[in-house]
């Protein structure tokens, strides 16, 4: 397999040259930089097929360099291969401590390299090209309290009945996410114990394991177990989930935390639909102004997005003072109903103790739209 764009991070001009010129005989295109900082550079200009990185480099180091790579949406997934001249085994398991998925070391046997090379590439197009896909929907907020663990955990519940293949429930809200404790549900691992892991080794035997299981059927994964785990969450280990839930059922729904984080942006960047839930007063519609505001920035498409008004109180706008606010229709108005607290308050899901409640019906409708919306996409993606 030839033709991907590999980008070679090496001080050392020789070093570079001879690398250069094997990678590009055997038919790959090669992106130079002399030190990390101009290879980040490179990187976020145009993302390659795999990185090679040297350890010891002016400016920036490889491993910044790959830690700078793991820690970023659009770049954490790039393969990466480590160079270099130190081999002891502290000076390799920091490169694979660092995010690298390979440690070569120098001086380099080019035919292993070229094995190594072509492994790493054949798994991640494998990866790319993966039989079914089950559609990720994602919740947004801007802020706490307007209701989006509240749909997602109902969503769910609602959508199971006509999901062939399930749905799960993925709940991103790193510190304090109560997904899973709406649905009564104890889960044994967290996405915690999936950042030592590298993607590769998440096969699906192995991440069954971070499923927790419903009665209803609905699979539910947590990030985090402790709000004090957050920050050992990685985006490999989100990205790696996503897509191992996508290919075990037909709707993937996330729950995130109201931030624009690096784990929501990814988040973003695999969502099929994003739906972003407002409450329906005066400072909250303006939060929301300002979260669908970013979402244009990035060129979110508009055709991914959903705005639903949540009345999580009696006292919201009306629809027209809405629409005055935000500058936008709302897709779904869900009016409100104490018996979303109540049911909270018995550890239930509404629809499970209330499936007949006003605001419910209301969340069928957007169950139904969410399988419609999925059958659009898919055709759009067929006849692209
Ligand atoms: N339509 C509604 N009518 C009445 N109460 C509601 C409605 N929607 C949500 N609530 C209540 O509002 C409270 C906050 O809801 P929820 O926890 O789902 O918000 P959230 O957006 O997930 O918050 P956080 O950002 O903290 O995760 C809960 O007590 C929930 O029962
Ligand atoms: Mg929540």
């Amino acid at each position: 397999m030839a033709g991907e764009t590999i980008v070679i991070a090496e001080d050392h001009g020789p070093s570079r040259t001879l690398l250069s010129e094997f990678l590009t005989r055997r038919g790959y295109h090669v992106g130079l930089a002399a030190d990390g900082l101009e290879a980040l550079h490179l990187i976020r200009e145009r993302t390659p097929n795999l990185v090679l990185a040297d350890v010891a480099m002016p400016r920036m180091s490889g491993l910044e360099l790959t830690r700078r790579l793991r820690a970023h949406h659009t770049t954490s997934r790039i393969p990466i291969i480590i160079v270099s001249a130190l081999k002891d085994a502290p000076d390799v398991l920091a490169g694979y401590a660092a995010g690298a998925d390979d440690y070569v070391s120098k001086p380099i046997d080019l035919n292993i390299l070229a094995v190594k090379l072509e492994q790493l590439l054949t798994r991640e197009s494998a990866h790319a090209g993966q039989g079914r896909f089950g559609k990720v929907v994602l919740l947004l907020h801007s802020r706490g309290g307007s209701g989006a663990t509240t749909i997602a955990v109902n969503l769910a519940c609602l959508l199971m009945p006509s999901s062939a293949a399930g749905v799960a429930l993925l709940d991103l809200n790193l510190e304090f996410g109560d997904a899973a404790r709406l649905l009564q549900l104890i889960p044994r691992l967290s996405l915690v114990d999936l950042a030592t892991h590298t993607s590769e080794q998440v096969d699906e035997p192995f991440f069954t394991k971070f499923i927790s299981r419903h009665a209803l059927g609905v699979q539910v994964v947590i990030a985090s177990d402790r709000p004090e785990h957050a920050e050992l969450v990685t985006l490999p280990a989100i990205q790696t989930a996503i897509d191992r839930l996508r290919q075990r059922v037909d709707q993937v729904l996330i729950d995130a935390a109201p931030s624009f984080s690096e784990h929501n942006l990814a988040a973003i960047d695999m969502a099929d639909l994003v739906l972003i839930v407002s409450a329906p007063t005066a400072p909250a519609l303006a939060a929301t102004q300002d979260l669908l505001d970013v979402l244009d920035r990035v060129n979110h498409p508009r055709a991914k997005e959903m705005l639903l008004v949540n009345h999580n109180t009696p006292l919201g706008l009306s629809p027209e003072q809405i629409q005055d606010i935000i500058g936008r229709a709302p897709d779904l108005v869900i009016p409100y109903s104490d018996r979303f607290v109540e049911a909270a308050n018995a550890g239930q899901a509404l629809a499970l103790t209330d499936p007949n409640d006003e605001a419910l019906l209301t969340l069928r409708e957007l169950a139904a739209r969410i399988q419609e919306a999925e059958h659009t996409l898919t055709e759009t993606q067929a006849s692209n």
